[in-house]
């Protein structure tokens, strides 16, 4: 009997790493507003961003260079769990009955269990060769608090952890990581910060956000001796060391001999959509692939791209970082406590934003119910139980997939399985007890946000 062979998943060696990011501030039609210093109006220094990152950092932060060198010591680290497997989800097409070619980068096999360690240790490698000992960082649903605890123990650094509040009660087994890994953990608001202090005063039971912990985090890098901050997403340097996924997948289509037609993936700050689509969306600024499209998928309860205003705002809530030119909700902009915490966050990178003010890029918002019912058929397909952040890219792939089988067309999907959901099955338990409620985000919440924004003209 014949029996056929189905090629299900692409490997790279380690031999086939890339060997630098791809940097697409290059390639951009339109370069990115630069971050401003709230105080003098004016563009912020490499100086002033000293308080916070290291020289090396602020030098990528910055850099229009198409390529930069990965080195050496960070790429061993990587090779830990990297090049990633690409998949071809046959079983998920099958189960859809769709014409769709569909094929995921699974970034859920670092020992974190997301894409976030591709960043955190060549920011941790970076950090300890120019003599800092302490690292400080916020987190939301505890992915990037691990990858940064995970990426001190590997570099011999402290790492003190601000975990939104809403997440540290949700998911106390990220905590128990970061403290299995040597990291201080604190739920945020606290009261080790100025910061924290103030938003408690005015809310004992707030349940914390992104920008309240970055303000924590900033506070604590500047206070501290020999102390700097790591960020999850939005920095340039953030989205340029995240290209490594879609290096690598670039490498795995053309092993499948394939090409994606859309790329998607979840959109929190930013950085593991812009890990998966920038290589390729080299290809579309450059002339080679005009049609090639990518979406970013974000929560109608955080909807920062699809219904917030391309503006200079805070990157947190205390307006302690410089003003940054992106799509934003209000720094003060409060989300509702919906599971996928990495998604809360009332910015979005620069670089994604301009991408998508000029329409390279696409956006997408959905609710928490079809999230989890996209994460259901992924996890009885496929067999791997998604983060709630990235079902939003499970969520997007299907839809295009089904779009595709009512119009009865062949298209091929990429998208990016940023993480497992091993430490979400609060958020499974509660779906499958009806216990997840979709609440509309009225435009009066939505308008309280904008109000936050500062009136800036550059
Ligand atoms: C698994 C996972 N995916 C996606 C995100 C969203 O962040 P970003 O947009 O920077 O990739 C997070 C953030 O914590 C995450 O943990």
């Amino acid at each position: 009997m014949l029996i056929r062979q189905k090629h299900k998943k692409f490997l790279l060696s380690e031999k086939d790493m890339p060997s630098a990011w791809y940097n697409i501030a290059a390639d951009m039609k339109n370069p990115v507003e630069p971050p401003l210093n709230p105080a003098t109006g004016k563009p912020t220094t490499a100086e002033e961003l000293a308080a916070i990152y290291p020289m090396a950092i602020i030098e990528q932060e910055m850099s229009a260079k198409r390529w930069i060198d990965i080195p050496g010591e960070v790429i061993d680290i990587l090779k830990g769990w990297r090049p990633s497997p690409l998949y071809r989800a046959y079983a998920l097409e099958k189960a859809l009955d769709t014409p769709a070619k569909i094929y995921y980068k699974n970034e859920s096999v670092s020992p974190a269990g997301s894409h976030k360690p591709n960043t955190a240790i060549p920011q941790a490698y970076y950090n300890k060769k120019e003599g800092i000992t302490r690292l400080t960082t916020e987190t939301g649903a505890g992915q990037w608090g691990s990858s940064i605890a995970l990426a001190g123990v590997m570099m011999g650094l402290e790492v003190e952890v601000y975990m939104v509040k809403v997440s540290y009660n949700q998911k106390p087994y990220r905590k128990f990581m970061m403290n299995t890994w040597g990291a201080k953990v604190f739920a945020s608001p606290s009261n080790n910060t100025e910061a924290g202090r103030k938003i408690l005063a005015q809310d004992p039971d707030s349940s914390g956000s992104l920008g309240i912990a970055i303000s924590e985090a900033v506070e604590q890098a500047v206070k501290g001796k020999n102390t700097k901050y790591t960020m999850g997403s939005v920095s340039n340097h953030v989205m340029l060391h995240q290209t490594i996924i879609g290096l690598e997948a670039q490498k795995q289509m053309k092993m499948a001999g394939d090409y994606p037609d859309v790329i998607i993936a979840s959109c929190g700050g930013g950085s593991n959509f812009a890990g998966i689509a920038f290589p390729f969306l080299q290809d579309k600024l450059t002339g080679k692939k005009p049609e090639l499209r990518a979406v970013a998928v974000e929560p109608t309860a955080c909807p920062t791209l699809t219904r917030g205003v391309m503006a200079y705002d805070f990157g947190d809530t205390a307006g302690m970082t410089p003003l940054f030119k992106m799509y934003t909700l209000g720094h003060e902009f409060m989300p509702s406590g919906i599971h996928a915490g990495g998604l809360r966050y009332h910015g979005v990178s620069p670089i994604v934003s301009k991408l998508y003010e000029e329409k390279t890029i696409e956006a997408a918002a959905v609710d928490q119910n079809p999230i989890f019912e996209a994460a259901m058929i992924f996890a009885r397909s496929e067999g791997i139980i998604p983060a709630p952040e990235s079902a939003h890219a499970i969520r997007g792939a299907i839809d295009e997939a089904l779009d595709a089988k009512k119009k009865g067309e062949k298209r091929t999907i990429l998208f990016n399985l940023s993480g497992h959901g091993n430490f979400d099955m609060q958020a499974y338990d509660d779906y499958l007890n009806n216990r997840l409620k979709d609440v509309p985000l009225e435009k009066s919440e939505l308008e309280k946000g904008f109000k936050s924004i500062p009136n800036i003209k550059f």
